[in-house]
């Protein structure tokens, strides 16, 4: 019986988060640490925060821009080096948005130009296509791995603003549901999980009448925190979750199921 099999959990595991500076990285980061994983922290600009976080979880840090493949490449490459061989990849970067970007959320759809649906294809997609691409050729070659990228509510219903956003989510989702299949023979396994309203700084630009808006809608009767996120992502990634590949779960309170 090899190491791995003996194992349970995420127990050893070298478990790459990007975006893991984030707010909802982060606490993936801080719960799978917990749960005996061997964390890699990516960020791209907030370092301070990140080695903060990789210092308190006593995790590795990398740092790129998934926007170019050159540094997702040798980011990998590095993990492989110096950690092992990724296991598992929690793909929770996204497209920041702050005061400088926030009409990328709240344009309507005619001044959505091509460069926001660039920007943001670049890392919530075309990033993630690439991040699984670097580790899934090791993964296959085990016979073990498992990916979990992070989408949207909107990617699985619609929304009135957002759009780039919601395209952007709609397509990874629309991937991972279909390179899911190619990749199953091998075990590995790659599944999203849709994202609700959750509180992290986003809804801190839209103050406390969007919050109790919020809580009045989702059929929980809360906003959803980021350790709601990272208990199904660490539930995904785990090697229990060997039998699960293709599927989408939902965390939003039961926000579009009514
Ligand atoms: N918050 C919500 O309510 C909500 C709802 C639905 C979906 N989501 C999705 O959940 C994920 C995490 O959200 P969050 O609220 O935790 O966001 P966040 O705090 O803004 O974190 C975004 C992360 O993405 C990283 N990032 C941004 N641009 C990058 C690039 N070019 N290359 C590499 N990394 C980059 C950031 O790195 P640095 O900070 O180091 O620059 C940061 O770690 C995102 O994919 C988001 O779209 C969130």
């Amino acid at each position: 019986m090899t190491k791995i099999e003996k194992q349970t959990g995420v127990q050893g595991m070298v478990i790459l988060v990007t975006g893991g500076s984030g707010d909802i990285g982060s606490e993936i980061c801080r719960l799978l640490s917990k749960q005996g994983a061997r964390v890699v922290v990516h960020y791209h600009t907030a370092s301070i925060r990140a080695k903060k976080l990789a210092q308190e979880i006593d995790g590795f840090l990398v740092q790129a821009d998934l926007s170019q493949e050159k540094e997702v490449n040798s980011m990998v490459e590095k993990i492989a080096d110096e950690v092992g061989p990724v296991e598992g990849l929690i793909n929770c970067a996204g497209f920041p948005i702050n005061k400088e970007t926030q009409t990328f959320w709240d344009a309507p759809f005619e001044k959505n130009t091509a460069t926001m649906f660039e920007k943001v294809f670049a890392v919530d997609c075309i990033g993630v296509v690439l991040a699984c691409q670097k580790v899934l050729p090791v993964m296959k070659k085990k016979r073990f791995g498992r990916i979990v990228n992070l989408v949207s509510t909107p990617a699985v219903t619609r929304h009135d603003k957002g759009y780039p956003f919601t395209a952007a989510k709609a397509a990874l989702l629309a991937l991972t549901k279909s390179f899911a299949l190619e990749v199953a023979p091998f075990q590995v396994t790659a599944n999203a999980i849709a994202l609700g309203t959750i509180d992290t700084h986003w809804m801190d630009l839209y103050g406390e009448t969007e919050r109790a808006k919020a809580r009045r809608r989702i059929p929980i009767g809360r906003i959803g925190t980021p350790a709601d996120v990272a208990a199904a992502a660490s539930f995904l990634v785990s090697r229990e979750a060997g039998y699960i590949t293709g599927q989408t779960i939902v965390v939003d309170g039961g926000d579009i199921s009514h």
